[in-house]
């Protein structure tokens, strides 16, 4: 996400640390804290938890980091660090908790070269049944983890029900959304829609609330910029409790976003990359290869349809309810953007309305964010007949006119990040959304990156226009909030330093401005942190948002206490066949099945 505020601060400073990183790197003496890295490896050779991933019918992805134990005299095999030899891994996949009615098994090697991460696609298991899984080796067992199979049954109709969440940023505090997720007992997965790990550091780039410095720190303490690096900082969010105990309650399903390389990237650089850093696509290279091998998800077959670079979107099917569309954009997209006075960089709050040619240049049709064989293919899933085609998407879809004081200028404003900057390609799938026949069923766009809660109508819109009050809607957007990275409530408190009075600002300047001028948003909280729970049946997708506390003058952040979990706030839906937001009774009740 683009930062609200401190934009030309953050540039100044990010030159300073990333040369600073460079530096050390050249050496071969980044500053990785290698003792409190390894405590993870010390904990056993699973320290880092397991966790399960993108379940169809029939398979589910297991994972796990198997650390060797080390040898007398040599060093600890931590996350990025090549060292430690092979170590052979047994693997169990069962009916039972207690492993008694063990269903596959096998054996699979833990090497230096994929960062001693261990990935099994496990397939040939039953559709919507349970299943526990886990690693032995060296003569240790990992914890146990619940995993389950899709929903997914011909001419059947199951619950459906899972949670969403983005931008989980390890120094912007606790993980309490996590945690939260973990005490529930409902889910058929987790889906993450990126920014799962940030690439800043601990110095002058930092990125959350100062009081957690010495408390949550990143690592490797400079900015992840290569392999070793990236290894690292995913590394750092497996050792953490929350983040495990969630992984251990049921499969997620993920994608990457921007942070997962550096922010605000596109096709061939990013906002917080620098020359003095490398080659861009090398640093994003290694960052992928990070991703793929320390996250339980499972690589599509690249020869199905057109792409291009690597292919990582991916399609989920649930029986005749729904399917699930998980979109990458960030591989391919044009640069984004910027604002005529040269204060953005790779993207931001820019204006709209005011200077032609930046109007222009948002409505281009020959920039693009999905590649156009992406776009083709999404188009195609939205074609097909079911009750519901969820997308699981990274940046808005829905276009949102802020107002100018967000990004620190007069008049009407947008995030040139979001699909708002590429406006061409957001009017053509908005288009064909609203061209589908009823039988082609509805669209429910699940979104992140914006570190805020979000129900809106998409609005038919066409590029270069903003819709008026009598706009047309064709699907709606859930927007949840961030896990822990600062959202519009800390821009406007590190702008005003207003604290907790920021909130009654946030509130009046932000919201209210925003659902002014595009009143197809239906609800918006710019304070809360946390995760929103989807539930989908054939009469409605809802959305319950679970949201940390407000902030007060005792507990000015919540992100910092440990113990502040996000609850229940509010409730939105959408009913078949409507095609817009309304508002829900409550949260949602009891599955109507379970898994077997
Ligand atoms: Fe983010």
């Amino acid at each position: 996400m683009t930062e609200t505020t401190t934009h030309p601060t953050r540039r100044t400073v990010l030159k300073g640390a990333a040369a600073a990183a460079v530096m050390t790197a050249v050496g071969e003496l980044r500053m990785f804290d290698a003792e409190a890295a390894a405590a993870p490896a010390h904990k056993g050779v699973f320290g880092y938890g397991i966790a399960s991933g993108d379940p169809t019918a029939n398979a589910v992805v297991i994972w796990t980091r198997a650390t060797p134990p080390a040898k007398k005299g040599q060093p600890v095999a931590t996350p990025g660090s090549g060292h430690g030899g092979p170590l052979q891994v047994t693997w169990q996949v069962a009916r039972d908790p207690k492993f008694k009615h063990i269903v596959k098994h096998g054996k699979v090697k833990a090497t230096a070269a994929h960062d001693h991460t261990v990935k099994v696609d496990v397939k040939g298991l039953q559709p919507y049944t349970r299943y526990w899984y886990r690693f032995s080796a060296a003569g240790q067992t990992s914890a146990v983890g619940q995993t389950q199979t899709a929903p997914d049954v011909a001419d059947e109709t199951h619950a459906l029900r899972f949670a969403l969440v983005t931008c989980s940023n390890y120094t912007g505090g606790y993980f309490t959304a996590y945690r939260a997720i973990a005490q529930r007992n409902d889910l058929d997965f987790v889906l993450h829609v990126g920014d799962y790990i940030y690439e800043y550091g601990n110095g002058a780039d930092r990125y959350g609330p100062k009081s957690l410095k010495g408390k949550r720190d990143a690592q490797p303490a400079t900015e992840a910029i290569d392999l070793k690096g990236y290894r690292l900082r995913h590394a750092i969010h497996k050792a953490d409790p929350d983040q495990q105990a969630a992984h251990k309650i049921a499969p997620w399903i993920t994608i990457f976003d921007d942070h997962e390389v550096a922010n605000n990237s596109w096709a061939s650089g990013a906002e917080n990359h620098q020359k003095d850093e490398g080659a861009y696509r090398k640093r994003r290279q290694a960052a992928y290869q990070a991703y793929m091998e320390w996250m339980p998800f499972r690589m599509p077959d690249q020869d199905e349809v057109p792409h291009r670079g690597t292919r990582f979107f991916k399609r989920f099917t649930y029986g005749s309810l729904a399917d699930l569309t998980i979109i990458e954009t960030r591989q391919n997209r044009s640069k984004q953007v910027d604002a005529p006075d040269g204060s953005t960089h790779d993207g931001g709050f820019i204006p709209f309305g005011t200077d032609p040619a930046t109007d222009a240049a948002l409505a281009d049709p020959s920039r693009h964010l999905p590649e156009p064989e992406q776009m083709t293919w999404i188009k195609d899933g939205i074609s097909q007949p079911a009750t519901w085609h969820l997308i699981g998407n990274q940046t808005m879809l829905a276009p949102i006119r802020y107002p100018g004081s967000v990004g620190g200028f007069t008049g009407v404003g947008l995030n040139s990040d979001q699909w708002d900057g590429y406006q061409a390609d957001q009017s053509e799938l908005i288009s064909h959304i609203a061209a589908q026949p009823a039988e082609a069923g509805d669209v429910v766009v699940l979104t992140g990156d914006i570190h805020s809660s979000w129900a809106v109508d998409l609005p038919a819109v066409a590029a270069g226009t903003t819709p008026g009050a009598d706009y047309t809607p064709v699907g709606v957007e859930f927007v949840t909030p961030s896990v822990t990275s600062d959202g519009f409530y800390e821009g406007v408190a590190d702008r005003t330093g207003y604290g907790p009075g920021a909130v009654a600002l946030t509130n009046t300047l932000v919201v209210t401005s925003v659902k002014t001028q595009s009143p197809w948003v239906k609800y918006f909280d710019g304070v809360g942190h946390g995760y929103a729970l989807v539930d989908v049946t054939p009469d409605r997708v809802q959305a319950d948002f679970f949201l940390t506390p407000e902030p007060t003058a005792a507990r000015p952040d919540p992100r910092t206490d440990p113990k502040a979990m996000p609850t229940y706030q509010a409730s939105w839906q959408t009913v078949a066949g409507s095609r817009r937001i309304s508002a829900a009774d409550g949260p949602v009740g009891a599955r109507s099945d379970s898994p077997a």
